[in-house]
Parts: structure tokens; C-alpha cells; sequence
């Protein structure tokens, strides 16, 4: 079929792509750990892998491909590097539940059948998949807050259900799980031995696909995955604010930007128009179509080589994917420039990175609990963090995408600590709003954890225009 050869032929060439452009960026990249003292450390030239400022990327397929993310050979990353005098004191990971099921589905048509259990023999494959299941059946005891108890550990429908993980997405944090503990358990030693329960910090919403992102995470990661050692907490909101989650101004943004991308989507005809083929093709109304977010379900189809539904009037195909996907990369772009949405992610984040540094502040005390942190969350919480942190350029938070907060300390000056920040293995902390000109005028390798404390007490709010110095003040400003 024509639709399947020019599909292989683009998934062939994305790979290409993507491949090409993680060697071109680790080409420039003089990884840390080759200095080997501290003077060489100062004189090495830190030219950093731009994500943020690759060209322009035009191509819609490239784009969803990646945020597939779909598993192949295991990825290079730049966590845990660091000159040797430094030791790693916490690490803090934020991730994106893996692939999943649509949460939407396509009227009149029939969805994509994927199947959710877990098997051997289909791809992709890790070699601790059936270990984990095998672990996971046979249950938890009482390692979860209520009302995490009451969902599935893996998936395990025939025909996944709508927004189930599916094998790719545990796939995929296995993956994460894995290098992660060859960087922070193996090299750098993050637990001791004996390490025990508080020394983790587990958080998760309410779903069952961050639940089990986190349980195929830590699976990956932990040397022995003792059910007495893990409790996951219940977070019910995305924004992961917990007790501050109350914020009429944050609020008010997020209807600006609603209106913002509402007025974008009215001028792009050609998108209106395509809604409008794909509406004759399910022979639904137009509003009714665009209401089903077709986006979703047709990433899904393209994330697992499933053609797109075709129905006697015709098929949805890939043309109608580009116009779509297109014009969502087009509202990313405009949505920088508006800084609506940096408004309410500097209130969204505000909560959880308070959080982050106060985990950080009392690890810098010497207490040694809460070393490791896992957020299991969604596009929805490290969306906003990304552009809290002056990171807005970076890519929409793919499948399994995973934003790490490492925190170091010197051991030759023991009152200092510093942060690295990493988004998709990628080192972006000296693109952070904080920490951005920190490098040229220090040697220092990486950003002193004042910068960020003081960012997420004051600056935070600054960034937004007004008066207000702290979170309450700015939540309640009048007159916005
Ligand atoms: C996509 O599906 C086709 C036919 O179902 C198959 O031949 C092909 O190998 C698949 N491609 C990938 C990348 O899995
Ligand atoms: C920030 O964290 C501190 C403790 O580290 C806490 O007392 C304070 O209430 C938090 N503020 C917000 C707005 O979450």
C-alpha cells in the first residue's frame, strides 16, 4: 500500500534524522567526566547542544516521531556528569507517563487496535519485562495511598482501554529505570546498600498510567524492588500543587492563553478546512470532530504503524495529520511569544519547585532522607515546569520524557552545592532563566543551588510584572 511505503520510508528517515542530530550534538560535546582535575575542568570550553535553537524544524512528521519516542538502542545521556570533586548529594525526576492509549476517539470509526498486555515475544522488548510482571502480579501489600490501591500495577487489556499504557510505554520506562541506576546507583552511588523506604520520595496522580510509569521506572532502577521499601503518594492535581493549589490570577492566565489559541486556530483556514474533509469522512459535524481532539488518536495510529481509519466516504491520511500537527507546532511558537502561558506556569510550578528546593535545602543539612524523587505526572505538569524554568523552547514533553534536577556538592568547598538540570538526557541548565549567563562570567561547571533558591522564592514572581514578591501576593493581585 502506498500509505505504508511512504510511512516506512518516513519512519526510516526520521530515525535517520534523529540519529544525525543526536551525533552531530554529542560531537560537540566534551563530556565532564574526561576532565580529570579541577584545573582542566576550568579551561574545558562548555559548548553546549542547542535544543533550543536548532533551525526551525518544519517537518510535522519528524516532530511527532519524536514525540513518540519509540524504543530502539539505548540513548546517550548527560545525567550524572560531573568532575570528579563533586559528589552527588539528590536527584529530583519529573517524568511524563510513556505511551499510552488514546484518551479520545475518532467518531464512527473503529479505533486502533493495540493490544495492552505485556509480552515477550512482541516488540519492543526489554529484557526485565517479564521479570516485571511477574513482580507486579503479585501485588502490592500497602505500598500506595488511598485511592491508589484500587488501580491495575500493569497494563493488562487485550484491547487497550482509553488511556491505557501500553507495552511501548513500560517499555520505555524501563529504559529510563535502567540508566538511570547505571548513572546514580552504579557510578555515582546515590543509595547506600541498605538503603531503605525514606529515602525515596514517590508521587504519582491518580491514573493508572503514571502509576505504572513510576512502578516500570523504578523497576528499571531499583537493585531489588522490595514492595516494604516503596510508597507512592496520591497527587490529585496535575499541577502537582498539593495544599497551594488555590490561585485565581493563575487562572485568569490560563483563560487569556485559551483565547489566544481559540483566535489562532479561527485564522488558519486551512485547518478549518481539513476538519472539515475529515467531518465529511466520519459523516459527523465539524464541531463535533474538532470536540474528539483527532490529534491524539492519529499520533497513536502513527506512534504504532497502524494506518489511519478509512470509512466508505474516504480515509483520514496523512495530509490531514501535517495541517494538524502543523498548526499545533505553530501554536507553540505563537504561545512563547505571547507569554500568556509563561504567566501560568510561573503560578503552576510554583508549588512542586518549592517543593524541589526545599527537599534540596534539607538534603544540603545533611539529612539523608528523600535522596531520590520520583514525580510521575503528565505533558500537563512538565509543560508548565519547563517554562517556568525560562525553558519554553525546549520540546512538548514527549512520551516518557523525564526533567532531572541533580544536586551536587563540591567536596572540596563542602558549604557549596550546586544544580544541573537535564530534559530528555540533554544538559539545559545553563539555558534555565536562572542560570543562564552564569557560565560565562564563572568557571564553575554548574549552577550554584542559590540561583535556583532564590529564583523559585522571589524571582518567580518578579518575572511576572507585578509587585508581588511571593506566591499568595501574586495569586491574589488585583487588577490583572
Ligand atoms: C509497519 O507495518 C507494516 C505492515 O503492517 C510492516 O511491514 C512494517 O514492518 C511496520 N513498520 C515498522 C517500523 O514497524
Ligand atoms: C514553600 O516551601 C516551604 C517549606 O519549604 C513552605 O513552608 C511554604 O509554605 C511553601 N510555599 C508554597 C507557596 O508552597
Amino acid at each position: 500500500m502506498l500509505f505504508r511505503n511512504r510511512f516506512l520510508l518516513l519512519l526510516a528517515l526520521a530515525a535517520l534524522l534523529a540519529f544525525v542530530s543526536l551525533s552531530l550534538q554529542f560531537f560537540h560535546l566534551i563530556p565532564v567526566s574526561t576532565a580529570k582535575n579541577g584545573a582542566s575542568s576550568k579551561s574545558r570550553k562548555r559548548i553546549m547542544p542547542d535544543p533550543v535553537t536548532e533551525p526551525p524544524v518544519t517537518d510535522p512528521v519528524y516532530e511527532a516521531l519524536l514525540y513518540c519516542n519509540i524504543p530502539s538502542v539505548a540513548e546517550r545521556s548527560m545525567e550524572g556528569h560531573a568532575p570528579h570533586h563533586f559528589k552527588l548529594v539528590s536527584v529530583h525526576v519529573f517524568i511524563r507517563h510513556g505511551d499510552r492509549y488514546p484518551l479520545y476517539v475518532i467518531p464512527k470509526t473503529k479505533r486502533p487496535e493495540i493490544d495492552c498486555t505485556l509480552v515477550a515475544n512482541r516488540k519492543p522488548y526489554h529484557p526485565k519485562l517479564e521479570a516485571f510482571v511477574s513482580h507486579m502480579s503479585k501485588g502490592s501489600g500497602a505500598s500506595f495511598e488511598s485511592p491508589l490501591n484500587s488501580l491495575p500495577l500493569y497494563p493488562n487489556h487485550p484491547l487497550c482501554e482509553m488511556g491505557e499504557l501500553t507495552q511501548t510505554g513500560v517499555v520505555q520506562h524501563l529504559q529510563n529505570g535502567q540508566l538511570l541506576r547505571d548513572i546514580y546507583l552504579k557510578k555515582h552511588k546515590l543509595l547506600p546498600n541498605d538503603w531503605s523506604a525514606d529515602q525515596l520520595y514517590l508521587e504519582t496522580t491518580g491514573k493508572s498510567r503514571t502509576l505504572q510509569s513510576g512502578l516500570a521506572l523504578l523497576y528499571g532502577f531499583l537493585p531489588d524492588f522490595d514492595w516494604k521499601k516503596i510508597y507512592f503518594r496520591h497527587q490529585p492535581s496535575a499541577l502537582f500543587c498539593s495544599g497551594s493549589c488555590y490561585c485565581p490570577v493563575r487562572n485568569q492566565y490560563l483563560e487569556k492563553e485559551q483565547r489566544r489559541q481559540y483566535l489562532l486556530r479561527l485564522k488558519n483556514s486551512q485547518l478549518e478546512k481539513t476538519y472539515g474533509e475529515m467531518a465529511k469522512i466520519v459523516d459527523v459535524p465539524t464541531k463535533q470532530l474538532r470536540a474528539a481532539n483527532p490529534i491524539d488518536s492519529m499520533l497513536c495510529h502513527l506512534c504504532h504503524n497502524v494506518s489511519f481509519p478509512c470509512t466508505r466516504n474516504g480515509c483520514v491520511d496523512m495530509e490531514h495529520f501535517k495541517v494538524i500537527k502543523t498548526h499545533q507546532i505553530e501554536d507553540e511558537r505563537e504561545r512563547r511569544e505571547k507569554k500568556l502561558y509563561l504567566g501560568y506556569s510561573l503560578l503552576g510550578a510554583h508549588p512542586i519547585l518549592n517543593q524541589t528546593i526545599g527537599r534540596m535545602q534539607r538534603a544540603t543539612e545533611g539529612r539523608k532522607e528523600e535522596l531520590f524523587a520520583l514525580y510521575s505526572a503528565h505533558d500537563v505538569t512538565l509543560s508548565p515546569v519547563l517554562s517556568a524554568l525560562g525553558l519554553s523552547e525546549a520540546r512538548f514533553p514527549r512520551f516518557a520524557a523525564r526533567l532531572i534536577f541533580e544536586l551536587w556538592q563540591d567536596r572540596e568547598k563542602p558549604n557549596e552545592h550546586s544544580v544541573r538540570i537535564l530534559y530528555n538526557g540533554v544538559d539545559v541548565t545553563f539555558h534555565t532563566s536562572f542560570c543562564q549567563d552564569h557560565h560565562k562570567r564563572s568557571p564553575k561547571p554548574m549552577c550554584p543551588l542559590e540561583n535556583l533558591v532564590r529564583f523559585v522564592k522571589r524571582d518567580m514572581f518578579v518575572a511576572l510584572g507585578g509587585s508581588s514578591t511571593n506566591y499568595y501576593d501574586a495569586c491574589h493581585r488585583e487588577g490583572f
